[in-house]
């Protein structure tokens, strides 16, 4: 091998080493690659002319290239490696975690004070063997009030208590004015015909409903959970052993209930349903304004009319009833003293809970 070209394999060296140990990342340390080493780089294509040598030349020339893109190759695979060390040491600084650091507590929502008591109460009928139903907010008055013996002309259908509504009975049902239900006792009705004359009939009924009231124990929606059995042979004493159960289950185990008599058109014989006050034992306290009790909700014996609007003999079945406001549960529960709180979506309120 002549002078000159041990010189070009020399030099092909020295600049392929020197722009390797330069190149500062590994792209360049490719582009330096493909310069020396790819198809047309310097490199091969001086290999390649080794071919044009006087044959008794080519063996020492061509072992001499060899030899050249042989350490360039060694010089280039170094360097990748030790910029992919440098690159991994520096992410592994950048992207330290500080185990040791307390952990950032995400933030978790809850339930809404009234959606916990109407699950709570749900739970508990649901335990009893009570289905759960709904009915439309905006009745008509036949279901809100004359199926349920509230004849017009009663003052529970003047224009003050219920807000009307210009809208149109569903095709089939009964023709009149329709109104937001001012209570979830229509739901009987719809349920009693969903039934359609099977027993037993047993189903609570959650929903909003509507009156116009407005002031700090009175909004002009709030919530009810209608109960209703139906079957051969049920009688008053059913319905107050289901109560008891009930406000055992809600408020306690110590909870005593009462029945006062009362009137609702739709039960015969109909009741209030107080239960013993959960915060002072009975003794008289502020929430239950020293009475010692609290009042929880109304009740009766299904009105044989009722029945009958619902398409069941009321010489065959009888049933009970009850009407239960949700919002007041809550409150009593949470001791919410404005029930306006409970609808205004203010998180400085909900998040007390
Ligand atoms: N619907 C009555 C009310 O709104 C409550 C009630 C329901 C009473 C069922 C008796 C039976 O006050």
């Amino acid at each position: 091998m002549g002078p000159g070209m041990e010189a070009l394999w020399e030099g092909l060296r020295e600049a392929a080493l020197a722009a390797t140990g330069q190149a500062p990342t590994a792209a360049a340390v490719e582009e330096v690659r493909v310069h020396y080493l790819g198809r047309r780089g310097e490199l091969t294509t001086a290999l390649r002319e080794v071919g044009r040598l006087p044959a008794a030349e080519r063996p020492a020339a061509g072992a001499a290239g060899n030899r050249v893109r042989e350490a360039i190759e060694a010089a280039l695979t170094a360097r990748a490696s030790e910029i992919a060390g440098r690159e991994l040491a520096q992410r592994l600084r950048d992207e330290a975690v500080d185990v040791t650091l307390p952990g950032r507590r995400p933030a978790v929502g809850h339930a809404h004070p009234l959606t916990s008591a109407r699950r709570d109460i749900e739970r508990i009928f649901a335990s009893m063997g009570f289905a759960v139903a709904d009915g439309p907010e905006i009745e008509s008055e036949w279901y809100n009030f004359e199926a349920l013996n509230i004849p017009a002309g009663h003052p529970a259908r003047d224009m003050h208590d219920s807000f009307y509504v210009d809208a149109d009975p569903d095709p089939g049902e009964p023709a009149g004015r329709m109104l937001l239900r001012t209570h979830t006792s229509p739901v009987q009705i719809r349920y009693l015909h969903a039934r359609g004359g099977a027993l037993p009939v047993r189903v609570i009924a959650p929903g909003r409903i509507y009156r116009r009231d407005d002031d700090a124990t009175h909004s002009p929606m709030f919530h009810q959970i209608e109960g209703l059995l139906v079957d051969r042979g049920v009688t008053f004493s059913h319905l107050k052993g289901v109560l008891a159960e009930f406000a055992r289950r809600l408020f306690g185990p110590e909870t005593a209930i009462r029945l006062r008599p009362s009137y609702f058109p739709f039960t015969e014989p109909s009741a209030e349903a107080d239960a013993s006050c959960a915060f002072c034992r009975g003794t008289g306290c502020a929430t239950c304004k020293g009475s010692g009790w609290i009042e929880i909700l109304g009740c009766g014996m299904v009105h044989p009319r009722v029945l009958q609007a619902g398409g069941y003999d009321p010489e065959e079945v009888s049933g009970f009833a009850f009407g239960m406001g949700i919002d007041r549960v809550a409150m009593l529960r949470y001791r919410i003293s404005d029930i306006r709180l409970l609808f205004e979506g203010d998180l400085r309120f909900v998040e007390q809970f």
